[in-house]
């Protein structure tokens, strides 16, 4: 654990003010060589992108839902846009067959199939387990099958594997029964249990993992090999946990770079509860944030104004961006907060963000971000130029919305 950042150290800097100090901080934590093999920053080096089924199918997913994603995602332009990788949440998994081999449900007579269908169309194939004895919806995970489980993934030609902790926490109390410490190795040791287990069927997948932020997983998620951990419990689609998930996120920047990427949860775009200015916030948030944007909603009911905030080209490369870094909140100031983060060539993409539920004017100045002389400036959702900032820009931003802006040396 010789690297390993001490909870001291990540305190004093959450909540870094101006952004000169982030990006200081923005360099991540060198790997631990113990018990791991570094994982190349190849399998993951800007943010996943793609679908997963829970937030519109939930327990009741299908192939034929999995197909349609894939088929609009190819149609729609989603994938020439980026969101590549096709992932099943929960609930595909039936019984073990009697050599241990974990089968599909009924609602999936045909995964090879399904996975075929996928990459014929150029996408990538994600599916979930845990490292429990069962997933969160009572279906066998993979404790005790770890290395059956990789390789009947491999085999399936897997690409992404969610790994959700769910009932392995029940195996850490009875295991080590009031020893946080020893339980906090349990799950540890899990985790990277099922990372070598990955690396020994020599595909490239992307591990993902889903244990909600518990005890600063990204302090140690990439020692286990993981490509992306979750930092928050479940989003839901409404401005307010969406907002508390996303904006807690402050502080977070240093551990996220090229292969290794903070999660906070899946993009609420197209789940109708939020406004098209809590979508844009989401979908600007998220960018800043280097976040995994993983689409969670029924594509095929997909409609225009959700494809075009999904869409929206100079979102995606500012959460793309091959500079690998996340931003981080610059300041807080009652409700309005601003946000950015460094993009490749000198650029910084700003985020101005109101969570009052009255319209506001925000106002910065270029000191705030760290910036000498002036700054080109763009509309990153309204895709005009706005012209030189010289000092200080004000603009009215309306109730829990954003303006997202890019700016450049002139
Ligand atoms: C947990 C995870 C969710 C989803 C469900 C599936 O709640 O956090 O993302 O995978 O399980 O049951």
């Amino acid at each position: 654990m010789g690297n390993r950042w001490n909870r001291r150290s990540f305190l004093k800097g959450t909540g870094a003010t101006a952004l000169g100090m982030t990006v200081a901080s923005l360099t991540p934590p060198a790997l631990s060589a113990e018990n791991d093999t570094p994982k190349p920053a190849a399998l993951a080096p800007t943010p996943p992108m793609g679908w997963n089924s829970w937030y519109c199918f939930r327990r009741n997913v299908t192939q034929e839902d999995v197909r349609a994603a894939a088929d609009v995602m190819v149609s729609s332009g989603m994938r020439d846009a980026g969101y590549n990788y096709v992932n099943i949440d929960g609930s595909w998994q039936g019984k073990r067959d009697a050599n241990g081999v974990l089968q599909p449900n009924e609602r999936f007579p045909d995964i090879k199939g399904l996975s075929d269908y996928i990459h014929a169309r150029g996408l990538k194939f994600g599916m979930y387990s845990g490292p429990g004895p069962f997933t969160c919806g009572g279906d066998p995970a993979s404790y005790g099958h770890e290395e059956q489980d990789a390789e009947t993934f491999a085999s399936w030609g897997v690409d992404f594997l969610k790994y959700d902790l769910c009932t392995f926490r029940k195996i850490m109390l009875h295991d080590a029964p009031n020893d946080p410490a020893k339980q906090f190795e349990l799950m540890k040791q899990a985790y990277a249990r099922m990372h070598r287990a990955l690396l020994k069927t020599g595909r490239p997948i992307v591990y993902s993992l889903c244990q909600y932020g518990i005890d600063y997983v990204w302090e140690w998620g990439a020692e286990v090999g993981g490509n992306l951990w979750r930092t928050s419990h479940d989003i839901r689609p409404d401005y307010i946990t969406m907002a508390e998930v996303g904006f807690s996120q402050a502080g977070l920047s240093k551990y996220a770079g090229p292969g290794r990427w903070n999660d906070p949860d899946m993009l609420q775009v197209g789940n109708g509860g939020m406004s098209p200015n809590g979508e844009m916030t989401q979908m600007s948030l998220w960018a800043i944030l280097a976040a995994p944007l993983l689409a969670s909603t029924d594509l095929t009911k997909m409609t225009e104004p959700t494809r075009r905030i999904l869409m929206n080209r100079e979102v995606i490369a500012v959460n793309q961006d091959p500079l690998g870094k996340q931003g981080d909140r610059v300041w807080q100031k009652g409700p309005v907060e601003l946000w950015a983060k460094p993009l490749s060539g000198g650029d910084l993409a700003v985020g101005l963000f109101n969570r009052l539920t009255w319209n506001t004017p925000i106002r910065f100045e270029l000191t705030d971000l760290g910036w000498t002389g002036p700054a080109k400036a763009r509309d990153l959702w309204t895709h005009q130029e706005i012209g030189i900032i010289r000092d200080s820009h004000s603009a009215w931003v309306p109730s829990w919305g954003v303006v997202l802006l890019r700016l450049s040396k002139t």
